[in-house]
């Protein structure tokens, strides 16, 4: 079973100011068939850590560093990272003007797997798929996220989760902006790759909710940039509670 491993991470983004620190020190450690939760306040950095993880240019990481089975993964591109397995569901999806849900995920597919699935079995694995996610059939010939609804939009993601089947997933905020039918359908899509067993998930949250459909091994407190608290399930009962008012004391969110 592989390990994604992140020591001390330190991540900048630029800003008009200049460089500003946004992760200052995360150390976190996800073995392929568990699931951490990762809660926080808003501008604490959770999306930071998802992007930096995934390998997006805006953020330089300045120290600590992150291995996937001891590979190091920021040495790795953005292709390259995606290839070892890891996924990442985006906050805000992105829109793909002129490439098609269809085309996209083949085109995902074939460079992830190494080569391109076979038409008659990808086919009806997609068709499949969407079915068990209450995505229309019409969708296929749509361009990626182009006029998708917020909910729209966080079904796709999981679709591609469902289809690509990585090693570790990282699901930033899958569940914001979801109504309480689209919640439920977007969970089971996350359990049924989970009960597949070799996939470690990130599940990034600012609420609990979603918590109720996905149990996580873990919970993670995240403020100002680092993990504040980790504890069991019984912890996002706790902050549920009383919030996350205890660990953003004493200055700014991040
Ligand atoms: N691309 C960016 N440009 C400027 N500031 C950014 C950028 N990404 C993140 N930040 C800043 O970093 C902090 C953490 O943001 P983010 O990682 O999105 O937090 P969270 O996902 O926990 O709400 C915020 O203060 C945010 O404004
Ligand atoms: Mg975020």
């Amino acid at each position: 079973m592989a390990t994604l491993e992140i020591n001390d991470l330190h991540v900048t983004v630029e800003t008009d100011g200049g460089p500003t620190e946004i992760l200052r020190g995360v150390d976190l450690t996800v073995k392929q068939g568990e699931t951490h939760a990762i809660m926080g306040p808003n501008g604490s950095g959770k999306s930071t850590l998802a992007y930096s993880l995934a390998g997006h240019p805006k953020y330089t990481v300045t120290g600590g560093s992150v291995k996937l089975d001891g590979e190091d993964v920021l040495e790795m591109s953005v292709d390259e990272r995606a290839r070892a397995g890891v996924f990442l569901a985006m906050q805000y999806p992105v829109e793909v003007p002129g490439v098609s849900v269809s085309n996209f995920l083949r085109t995902s597919a074939t460079a992830i797997r190494g080569e391109a699935p076979k038409l008659r079995t990808w086919v009806k694995e997609v068709r499949e798929a969407m079915e068990r996610l209450s995505i229309d059939p019409a969708f296929a010939e749509r361009n990626v996220n182009e006029g998708f609804s917020g909910g729209e939009k966080k079904r796709h993601e999981i679709l591609q989760l469902e289809l690509l089947k990585p090693q570790f997933a990282i699901l930033d905020e899958t569940d914001s902006g979801l109504d309480v039918d689209a919640l439920r359908v977007v969970s089971e899509g996350v359990n049924r790759v989970r009960e597949g067993g070799d996939v470690g998930t990130l599940l990034i949250t600012h609420y609990t909710r979603i918590l109720r459909y996905i149990k996580p091994d873990f919970v993670h407190v995240f403020a100002k940039g680092r993990i504040a608290e980790s504890g069991g399930a019984e912890l996002a009962d706790k902050l549920e509670e009383e919030g996350y008012e205890e660990y953003v004391k004493g200055g700014a969110t991040a």
